[in-house]
């Protein structure tokens, strides 16, 4: 068996033992939504230490856990803590999750996240509609042995967000009155936030916000068949869009700003995608 799978299964076998909950939806939880989980009835917690072979974070504010639980009657899991590139693991390791989230029985992801606005015409604490992804400097985490059991070699990308969810998120943002803009998410590696230069180029090649999250985690969500839709909290102005130097602390403390509003919009949303899927 491929390495990657082996572990997947190892992984998910570790779940299924001590966790007895089905999720239709799964959610990854950016920065500010942490908390998200205590709107949540939930029914069980699994720290990611006690998964063996689980990449964990390391990020400060980052939480490591699957919540289990009830949102608005919604079985959902809930990433309280995500893994990312930078950290060093490997590509295939900061998509485990994602995969293992599908194996759980998740038809759905909602990934949610921080980034930085390159449209000019965004503000820090706007919520931005993923519509597309670029990914630059990010390898794929398909490369290497394809996994047969889970998908295609060559998946198609050319709907990755889901234009019916889509739709939902823009109808529960209406009537929540949460002004939610649209655009183009771009990954990239980090950790260093980008040069003005680069950020400039991003607008170019059609990038509306940037990150350092989130695409990967599609991209194997749409290769395993998930449905896939996912908001930026837009946490502060890119290089050189915004003429202050950029701090993980300006991020995390709009992020926490905005976290009231996302949270209301991501909830009203997972109940619209699940009552009408
Ligand atoms: N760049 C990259 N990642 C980010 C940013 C940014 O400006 N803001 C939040 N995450």
């Amino acid at each position: 068996m491929n390495e990657v799978y082996e572990k997947l299964k190892k992984c998910y076998g570790a779940v299924e033992k001590r966790v007895d909950f089905k999720p239709e939806l799964a959610l990854v939880l950016g920065s500010g939504l942490g908390d998200f989980c205590d709107t949540m009835d939930v029914k069980d917690v699994l720290p990611y230490n006690e998964i063996e072979g689980f990449p964990v974070s390391t990020v400060a504010g980052h939480k490591g856990q699957f919540v289990f639980g009830y949102s608005d009657g919604v079985p959902i899991v809930a990433m309280q803590g995500r893994v990312h590139y930078y950290e060093g693991y490997p590509v295939q390791d900061v998509v485990l999750p994602t995969r293992l989230m599908h194996l759980m029985g998740a038809k759905t992801l909602f990934l949610t996240n921080a980034a930085g606005g390159i449209n000019p015409s965004f503000h820090a604490g706007d919520f931005m509609l993923i519509c597309d992804h670029i990914t630059l400097s990010v390898p794929s985490p398909l490369i290497g042995a394809n996994i047969e059991e889970l998908g295609t070699r060559f998946p198609d990308m050319s709907e990755v967000y889901s234009r019916r969810l889509r739709t939902v998120i823009e109808n529960s943002a209406a009537a929540e009155g949460v002004p939610l803009r649209r655009g183009v998410y771009i990954q990239t590696t980090g950790p260093n936030y980008e040069t003005p230069a680069e950020i400039r180029a991003y607008g170019r090649l059609g990038a509306d916000a940037v990150g350092m999250s989130t695409a990967v985690e599609a991209i194997a969500a749409r290769h395993c068949g998930m449905e896939v839709c996912g908001i930026s909290c837009i946490s502060n102005l890119a290089a050189g869009i915004s003429s202050n130097p950029l701090s993980h602390k300006e991020v995390q403390e709009t992020a926490d700003r905005a976290a009231p509003l996302f949270k209301k919009l991501v909830r009203r949303a997972i109940s619209e995608i699940v009552s009408r899927g």
